[in-house]
Formats: structure tokens, C-alpha cells, sequence
């Protein structure tokens, strides 16, 4: 029998949010499969600009002894942008957590740098990966510390340097670059409103200076107004500082807009890859995740 919609599993929050036609997440997961294509290496080298700089080779990973993603492969270049959409609980937070190194990692591995710089980081913790791989994860939830001023929330993303001056140092060139940022340094973050919050746990990452960031859905819970501040800055981090980014986006069609590759995730695996714009014109791809 068809599993009718309910209050936990619409999906009503995908695309544009038009909710005249809501479906379930079992269905969408279905239908996914359903217009899933055979990827090839190939057609995943093709997305890349010049030569992969960050790639999960055949990476089975998951949580404790449940295996979640099954043999995936993720490619993307320097300075590129990389979006994943696809169904809740299809495994998109989970790819960023085996690039950090929150989960267990069964086969496979990730890799980062250009050419003969490429170096395994499969095994590193976190904090490695932080500090000697440049690689930041952001938006966790409530990763903000609401009882601490701008300020301190910023010298925490720098706990890994060597002198708290350097953290400070760095701290300093966030406000130069974020006057929004500035005028509230000693004010707690509690405050904060929610765009704001948004930026100081994007630029806490930046204290580190890493070249890959990790963004797990940051449009969620904002205003519109606050959703464009947000890609704005994303935008800026990319084209400007020549960061790498690979993010979650449950907004596909702003995610899709961002990033110049696409790659629709189901049951822990690739279900189509594309540029980001091919996804966005891609009639399937459209009825399931842009709102129609
Ligand atoms: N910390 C965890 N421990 C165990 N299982 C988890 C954990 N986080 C996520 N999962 C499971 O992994 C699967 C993929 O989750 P997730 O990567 O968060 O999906 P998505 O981000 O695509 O919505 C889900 O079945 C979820 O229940
Ligand atoms: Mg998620």
C-alpha cells in the first residue's frame, strides 16, 4: 500500500518550498532510484577543473558497524564548488563527517592536493585534519558558544595554532574583512541574530585558513535576506580566496545556482552527477528536489 504523507516525513522544506504536492521521503528515495544513472570515473573526472584536488576513492564508510555509504567516489577541483542534494537521511552529512574523520571508514580513501602533492588523510583525526590538511568543517548545530563575546567565539576556531597571538592575529583580519562581524565583537554571541550567528561560525573556520570547507546545509533556518548573505559570502570564499567548497544543501535550487558540480545522492550512493546548472535543468531532477 502507498505509505500516505505525514508530519514526519513530508518534504515539504525541499526546493522552493511549494508544498502543493507532497510526497514522502520513502517515495522520493524511490524515485530517485529510479531515474539513477550508471557514473563513471570518466564522467566524474569531466566536472573537475584541471586536476582533482580533494577525492573519496571508493569510500565505504557509516557509523559504528552499519555501513552508509557504499563504495562512493567523489571528485572536485581547487578553487571548485561542489554540491550535494538528494533525500534526508540519503547519507549527504555523513560524506562530509568521513572527509573530516567523524565517522568509520570501512574501504577506500581520501585524498587531497594536486598531482605529487596528493597525500592520504584517511586516517587522520579531526584535529589533524584541521590543522596539517586544511580542511574545516562547518555548521554543526549549536557550535556557537552563545555565553562568550564575538571575539572569544573566534579565538576558539584558532585552539589548534601554536600562540593564541596567532589566533588573534587571524581573529583581527575576520573583522577587517566582516564590519558587520566587527561591530559586535564583545557583544555575547548569544545575541547574535541568526545571519550573524551564520557568518561567525563560517569565519571561526577561517581563523584555521584551511583550503577545503566543508558546509553542511547553511541556508538552514534563515530568512531569505540572510540565505543570499550567506552565498554571498560563500561566493566570496570561493572566487575571491580561491577556497575548495563541498556543501549539503536541502535548498537544492540555491545550492545548484552556487556550485560548479552536482552530484544527487540516494541510499549512500551516486545517483547523478553533473555541473551544477545541468542538475538545475534536469527535468527529473527538478520535480524531486526544486520544487517542481
Ligand atoms: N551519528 C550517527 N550514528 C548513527 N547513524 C547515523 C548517525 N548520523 C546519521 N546516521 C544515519 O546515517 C544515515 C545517513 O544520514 P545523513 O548522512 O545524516 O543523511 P543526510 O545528511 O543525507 O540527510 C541515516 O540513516 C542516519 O540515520
Ligand atoms: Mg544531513
Amino acid at each position: 500500500m502507498e505509505k500516505q504523507p505525514n508530519d514526519d516525513n513530508r518534504i515539504s522544506g525541499y526546493g522552493q518550498g511549494a508544498v502543493d504536492s507532497v510526497i514522502s521521503v520513502e517515495e522520493v528515495v524511490r524515485q530517485t532510484q529510479a531515474i539513477a544513472q550508471d557514473i563513471t570515473t570518466e564522467q566524474l573526472d569531466g566536472l573537475v577543473d584541471g586536476d582533482p584536488y580533494v577525492v573519496l576513492e571508493n569510500l565505504t564508510a557509516g557509523y559504528g558497524k552499519m555501513e552508509i555509504l557504499h563504495d562512493l567516489t567523489l571528485k572536485v577541483g581547487r578553487k571548485q564548488s561542489l554540491c550535494l542534494i538528494g533525500p534526508n537521511g540519503a547519507g549527504k552529512s555523513t560524506i562530509l563527517h568521513a572527509i573530516f574523520g567523524f565517522n568509520n571508514i570501512f574501504k577506500g580513501r581520501v585524498l587531497i592536493g594536486e598531482g605529487d602533492d596528493k597525500r592520504d588523510v584517511t586516517r587522520l583525526s579531526p584535529n589533524e585534519k584541521l590543522s596539517q590538511a586544511g580542511i574545516a568543517y562547518i555548521l554543526q548545530d549549536k557550535s556557537i558558544f552563545p555565553g562568550m563575546t564575538v571575539e572569544e567565539n573566534l579565538w576558539m576556531g584558532g585552539f589548534l595554532k601554536d600562540q593564541p597571538a596567532q589566533a588573534k592575529r587571524a581573529a583581527e583580519q575576520v573583522f577587517d574583512k566582516y564590519p558587520r562581524l566587527a561591530a559586535r565583537r564583545r557583544h555575547n554571541a548569544g545575541v547574535l541574530s541568526g545571519g550573524e550567528r551564520r557568518l561567525l561560525e563560517i569565519s571561526r573556520a577561517l581563523v584555521m585558513d584551511p583550503e577545503l570547507l566543508l558546509v553542511d546545509e547553511p541556508s538552514i533556518g534563515l530568512e531569505p535576506r540572510f540565505i543570499d548573505m550567506v552565498f554571498e559570502i560563500l561566493h566570496d570564499l570561493q572566487h575571491g580566496e580561491g577556497k575548495t567548497i563541498i556543501m549539503v544543501e536541502q535548498n537544492a535550487k540555491k545550492g545548484l545556482e552556487f556550485a560548479d558540480i552536482g552530484y544527487v545522492l540516494v541510499s549512500g550512493q551516486l545517483a547523478i552527477a553533473g555541473k551544477g546548472d545541468e542538475l538545475l535543468a534536469n527535468p527529473s531532477v527538478g520535480d524531486l528536489f526544486l520544487g517542481g
